[in-house]
């Protein structure tokens, strides 16, 4: 899978990505991660990438051209046409399932927002689908990209040790997991619960799932309606 990423700050979003598991499957081509500088496709002399917004009101815009010839640049290194993100506090609430979806893609580009916004024309224009990390807003979308980035990374084949490590996890079956424990036995007092020493596999899947259960109910109960 190709993921493309649009920013004023490719070298804070190299950094991360070249760490623990995105780097090593980065290094294996396990997929293939680009940092684009938005800087890099303007005209004039400066490298403006921002404006004043018409009708007044505050903050600067990014303008439509640096990032719409970008965006073709990308378009035309790829057999399939990628599909176009917006990072905006604006948009749909990413969740794993989104990942999911993603994931099944040949390829996603991510534009970060900045400033107070983007040319509405050039969201018109492109953009497939507006993504928020959470109700809340960042200084720019690269932190909300990067999340993005590694949620959907950690879904493609052979990035997790084992394929099906992620069928536990939270989220993945829309329960939260159940605890988990490992040496000593007793540690500070604390034991282990029994049933997972047992040896007994079937009470022990058994007790997972009541586990599960147990933990969305007390910790996400909406989960739970859904
Ligand atoms: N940019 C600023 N805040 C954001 C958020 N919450 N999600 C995605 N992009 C953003």
């Amino acid at each position: 899978m190709r993921i493309d990423i649009l920013t004023l700050f490719p070298e804070m979003c190299e950094r991360v990505l070249d760490e623990s598991m995105i780097g090593q499957a980065r290094k294996r081509e396990l997929v293939d991660i680009r940092c684009h500088n938005i800087r890099d496709y303007t005209d004039d002399k400066h490298r403006r990438v921002d404006d004043y917004p018409y009708g007044g009101g505050q903050g600067m815009l990014l303008k439509a051209e640096p990032i719409a010839r970008c965006f073709d640049a990308i378009a035309r290194q790829q057999e399939q046409r990628p599909l176009f993100i917006y990072m905006s506090p604006q948009g749909e609430v990413f969740r794993q399932s989104i990942a999911c979806e993603l994931s099944q893609m040949p390829g996603i580009c991510i534009l970060c927002g900045h400033y107070e916004g983007v040319d509405q024309r050039l969201l018109d224009e492109y953009i497939d689908r507006q993504l928020s990390i959470g109700d809340y807003v960042l200084t720019g979308g690269e932190l909300a990209a990067l999340t993005i980035t590694d949620a959907v990374t950690r879904l493609l084949p052979g990035v997790l040790s084992e394929d099906k490590s992620f069928e536990d996890e939270s989220h993945y079956n829309g329960l939260l997991e159940y605890p988990q424990y490992t040496r000593p036995a007793v540690w500070r007092g604390r034991e282990v619960p029994e049933v997972l020493t047992s040896g007994h596999q079937g009470k022990i899947e058994q007790w997972k799932r009541e586990q599960s259960l147990e933990v969305t109910r007390r910790l996400r109960p909406d989960m739970l309606d859904k």
